[in-house]
C-alpha cells in the first residue's frame, strides 16, 4: 500500500489501522483538502431573490427538517446543514463517484440532484451503514478487513456505490462487480485492491 498520502492526512496519535477504520465507518477524512479542492465546502450560493424553505427529509431513517434554498443540490444540504460529511464533493459536476448516497435503495451522485427531489424519499449515507452500537456493516467490515483503499477519500462512495449494486446482484463475480461501481472513480488508482476488498464486503453481506 501506498502509504505516502494516508501518513500525511493521518492525526497525530491515531494509528494507522484506526485511521483507516475511521474512513470505512463514517468517511472521514482530516484533510482532505489536499486530495480534492471543495468548491463548495462553504454555505451554498444564494441567487437573486432566492429564499430557503423547511423541509422534511427522511435521512438514515430519521427525519430531518432543514431550511433549504430552490437550487441547492442533496450534497450541499447533508454536508453543510445535516453534518454528514461522509460523503465527499470532488468533482461536483457528476463525474467521480465521491458524493454517491442512496435514495430508495438506488446509488445517486448527490451532487447532481437538487435536495428538493428527494423528500419522501429514503436517504442512505455513509453514516447510515454502521449499527447504533458501532458494529461495522458487513461491507464496511469486509472492506476494513482487506485494507483495500490508500488515503480512502474516494471510499465512502465505492461502498454506498457497492450496497447499491449489491441490492439488484447480491452474489456478483469481480467483473460484474466492477461494471457495478465503474461511476466511481479512485485516484489512488489500486482498482484490484479496491474490488478486492469490495468483493471480500460483498461475501461477508450474503454470510450476514
Ligand atoms: S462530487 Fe459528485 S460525482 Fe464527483
Ligand atoms: S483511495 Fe485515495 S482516492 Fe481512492
Amino acid at each position: 500500500m501506498n502509504t505516502s498520502i494516508l501518513e500525511t492526512i493521518r492525526p497525530a496519535g491515531m494509528t494507522r489501522r484506526q485511521f483507516i477504520k475511521s474512513i470505512i465507518a463514517a468517511g472521514v477524512v482530516s484533510s482532505s483538502a489536499l486530495l480534492y479542492s471543495n468548491p463548495v465546502g462553504a454555505a451554498p450560493k444564494t441567487s437573486h431573490g432566492a429564499v430557503e424553505r423547511l423541509i422534511t427529509l427522511n435521512v438514515n431513517g430519521q427525519q430531518r427538517r432543514v431550511d433549504v434554498l430552490p437550487q441547492e443540490t442533496l450534497a450541499q444540504t447533508l454536508r453543510n446543514k445535516l453534518g454528514l460529511m461522509g460523503l465527499k464533493i470532488a468533482c461536483d459536476r457528476g463525474e467521480c463517484g465521491a458524493c454517491t448516497i442512496l435514495v430508495d435503495n438506488v446509488p445517486h451522485y448527490s451532487c447532481s440532484i437538487l435536495t428538493h427531489s428527494v423528500r419522501g424519499k429514503n436517504v442512505l449515507t455513509i453514516e447510515g451503514l454502521a449499527r447504533p452500537d458501532n458494529t461495522l456493516h458487513p461491507l464496511q467490515q469486509g472492506v476494513f478487513d482487506e485494507q483495500g483503499f490508500q488515503c480512502g477519500y474516494c471510499a465512502p462512495g465505492f461502498l454506498m456505490s457497492t450496497l447499491g449494486y449489491l441490492k439488484t446482484n447480491p452474489n456478483p463475480n469481480r467483473q460484474e462487480l466492477a461494471h457495478g461501481v465503474s461511476g466511481n472513480l479512485c485516484r489512488c488508482q489500486d482498482y484490484d485492491k479496491i474490488l478486492t476488498a469490495l468483493m471480500r464486503g460483498a461475501e461477508y453481506m450474503r454470510k450476514g
